[in-house]
């Protein structure tokens, strides 16, 4: 990795590092100090130097920039002259996402043939499957007084989800949701990260089967969505597909599942909180935006800078790179007072979790629609859940999403509905 020279005049914070260990359990503290003591915008000198933006106006100004924070990833060596864009993680990783690390006109062609499955009229259209997962879900726990939130539900109803959504066959749901639970939340060195990694070249194997299968017999979803423009003429290759439907596959599962972990341990520290949506179950989609805000499921992501600018007070060089850090600007005083309250009627909530600009989340809704769906069936059918939370465990890395493994939780047993969701090998245990 090429090690950049530490920019003259830099204002540097020498212990940040989003993929320590220290971060994980320190982060929230490091937001509020360092942007006090040294500004919105600061270098880490890790990875060969980065940096990074937490105050929500200079990331907000970033991630509506395109041009001058370019998503691009260039996988070959650039000509002497050109700068390398090394996408969205740092490290950068050693493939191209299609969509989510390109810049517009390329960009344009992902968004445009996605941006009708994910419109309100088709999320509106999966509400009552959700219901039926959210259901069956529960109904495996409900005579036995005990959950695992995170095993039994948060993780799973956003992965069946996202692989029907795609329209790959789900009887591997379980297997898919652990290795990508298990692909986020582990640090890098850990031996079950490389083999939950290898675990998912069963998805990828999932993927590039339906595709051969769809190429003769189209039916709804992602990938049909792009046989079908291909017919139409764009330049779509098998490669690039499948990466696009793992792409929609992993940005909801952690993520969703995430949020859901939140309110899920915050409902029991907070009764009051818990009274009010149960009292009026409409409240849960302004409650989802505050529980966005207050623990963005998604830290950050990061940018290559394409010409010399300033931000924040700091001079930015063409080629430096800068993480844009979501939850950190989603607690930044100056945009949200008392930040570190959760307040449902927070108003204006303008938060910076699902990122801003052209790449802003395409799937916002469908992770409305679920924490909406999962809180109040929860809300309905466990009313009196208590998470124990002296068990809870958070991620042992972050990364770039930040969630929970294990929410075990008690509460009076209730009667099952006999909800079947349809899937093969169900019920299935992790
Ligand atoms: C609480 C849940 C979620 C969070 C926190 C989240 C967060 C984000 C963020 C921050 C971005 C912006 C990336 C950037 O600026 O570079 C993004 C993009 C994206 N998200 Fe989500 N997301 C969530 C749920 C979902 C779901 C449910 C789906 C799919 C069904 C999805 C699919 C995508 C895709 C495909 C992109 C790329 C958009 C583009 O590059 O134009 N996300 N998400």
């Amino acid at each position: 990795m090429s090690v950049a020279e530490t920019p003259t005049g830099a204002t540097i914070v020498d212990y940040f590092d989003h993929n320590g260990p220290e971060y994980v359990r320190e982060r929230y503290g490091w937001y509020r100090e360092i942007m006090r003591d040294k500004g919105p915008v600061f270098w880490s000198p890790h990875y060969g130097g980065y940096w990074v933006a937490i105050g929500y106006d200079e990331l907000m100004e970033a991630a509506k920039d395109w041009e001058t924070f370019s998503s691009l990833r260039v996988l070959e060596e650039p000509k002497p002259g050109e700068i390398a864009y090394k996408g969205l993680f740092v490290p950068p990783r050693d493939k191209h996402q299609p969509m989510l690390e390109d810049d517009p006109p390329e960009w344009e062609k992902w968004r445009e043939v996605l941006a009708p499955l994910f419109s309100i009229p088709a999320v509106k259209g999966w509400r009552g499957r959700i219901q039926t997962l959210a259901d069956a879900c529960l109904d495996r726990s409900i005579e036995t007084g005990r959950i695992d939130f995170a095993h039994e539900l948060t993780n799973i109803v956003p992965a069946i989800f996202s692989m029907e959504f795609v329209g790959i066959p789900t009887e591997t749901y379980a297997e898919v949701a652990e290795n990508h639970h298990k692909a986020s939340h582990l640090q890098a060195d850990d031996p079950r990260r490389q083999v939950a990694l290898d675990g998912l070249a069963g998805e990828r194997r999932l993927v590039a089967e339906t595709i051969e299968a769809r190429k003769t017999d189209r039916r709804s979803g992602v990938i049909s969505a792009l046989l079908n423009a291909r017919d139409r003429g764009h330049a779509f290759t098998d490669e690039d597909i499948a990466k696009l439907g793992g792409l929609v596959i992993g940005a909801g599962i952690d993520t969703t599942s995430a949020v859901l972990g939140t309110a899920l341990i915050v409902l029991t520290q907070r009764p009051d909180l818990r009274q009010r949506l149960k009292d009026d179950p409409s409240l849960t989609a302004q409650a989802f935006e505050e529980f966005m805000r207050y623990s963005a499921p998604t830290q950050g992501l990061c940018r290559t800078v394409t010409r010399d600018t300033e931000l924040g007070g700091q001079k930015l060089r063409r080629g430096d790179r800068i993480m844009l850090c979501f939850a950190a600007a989603c607690r930044d005083e100056r945009q949200f007072p008392s930040p570190e309250v959760i307040d449902l009627d927070r108003r204006p909530n303008l938060h910076a979790a699902f990122g801003a600009g052209v790449h802003r989340c395409i799937g916002s809704m469908f992770a409305r629609l679920e924490f909406e769906t999962l809180i109040n069936t929860i809300l309905r059918r466990m009313p009196d859940y208590q998470v124990d939370l002296d068990a809870v465990r958070s991620f042992e890395n972050v990364g770039v999403v930040a969630g929970y493994t294990t929410i075990p939780a008690t509460f009076t047993p209730g009667p099952r509905l006999g909800v079947d969701p349809g899937i093969e090998g169900w019920p299935l245990k992790v």
